[in-house]
């Protein structure tokens, strides 16, 4: 999966205002276009009780998100809104930088507005309307990660004059897309490139392949991450709470200096610090390489 952070274009498309929404025209998706999401959703859900956060599968129960075809907008955000005041909004697919914090700041979550095809079941470029409303929607329920992306919104619009794109990415890499979290029965699942994609559900859990490691924000604004493949690292954090404390109580804009002024930790390697869960075999990966 392609990572936000890496959008081409620099102006609207024809047909989209200036902040890059469109209508979702929910009424032109076709009868195999419901018929997709369905068909990822089927999949998706029978896995994800047991992997999934809490906070995730609650939020597919506040959203009736069970509901056959593509949540239509107007009914989805009616929930969305009551629960955190957050809403979708249709765009049609990666925004600019600056778009993308700028909706995220002010509540809004911007989702790519086609969906895949069969030949892309396993596999696409970029988020399509199956990964960001099944595997984001959901978490934005949850009041304290509501939060958080509302903070993250409001860092990145501020981390623009700090160079720092990069740092701030990998954040949302390895918590909104990969995050694992420390429950009760177990470590489970909230990253949208995790809960929307079948295998990588499985894998982030059960392989022995990756590292699992506990969260810590500076050493993860400096790790490196693959957007091409499964993740050879995930970080674990123990509580919605801890990441919305860390990041919010602390002033990012020096740490971006510390930070720029340290080499950036390949993918998979460890630093003494580090709180090892799984200490990886990388075998997949390494098989991979060849
Ligand atoms: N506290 C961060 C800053 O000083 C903002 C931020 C909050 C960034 C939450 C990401 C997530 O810029
Ligand atoms: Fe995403």
């Amino acid at each position: 999966m392609e990572s936000q952070f890496t959008h081409v274009h620099d102006t609207p498309p024809p047909g989209a205002a200036a902040d890059w929404t469109i209508s979702q025209n929910w009424d032109a998706f076709t009868a195999d276009e419901h018929a997709m999401w369905d068909r990822l959703f089927a999949r998706q859900s029978e896995m994800l009780p047991g992997r999934a956060a809490d906070a995730f599968l609650r939020g597919i129960d506040v959203l009736r998100l069970e509901k056959p075809g593509i949540p239509d907008y107007r009914e989805l955000n009616a929930r969305l809104m009551a629960a955190t005041g957050w809403q979708v909004i249709a765009v049609p697919g990666l925004v600019p930088d600056e778009v993308f914090f700028d909706h995220l700041a002010n509540r809004r979550f911007p989702a790519g507005n086609f969906i895949r095809t069969p030949q892309q079941l396993d596999y696409l470029q970029e988020p399509d309307v199956f990964h960001d409303v099944f595997g984001h929607v959901p978490m934005l329920a949850d009041p304290v990660f509501a939060d958080y992306m509302v903070a993250y919104g409001e860092g990145g619009l501020r981390s623009l004059k700090f160079d720092a794109l990069k740092q701030l990415a990998r954040l949302y890499w390895y918590t909104v897309e990969f995050g694992l979290i420390r429950e009760a029965g177990g470590l489970r699942i909230y990253g949208a490139g995790i809960v929307s994609s079948f295998a990588e559900s499985v894998f982030a859990l059960d392989s022995d392949s990756p590292n699992r490691i506990g969260f810590d924000l500076a050493r993860v604004m400096r790790t490196d991450y693959r957007i091409d493949d499964f993740q050879q690292n995930y970080f674990v954090i123990n509580s919605l709470d801890q990441l919305l404390d860390t990041t919010v109580n602390t002033d990012f804009a020096p740490l971006y200096a510390k930070n720029a002024a340290l080499p950036p930790i390949p993918i998979a390697d460890f630093l003494p610090e580090d709180e090892v869960i799984t200490r990886g075999t990388q075998e997949y990966a390494l098989a991979k390489s060849g």
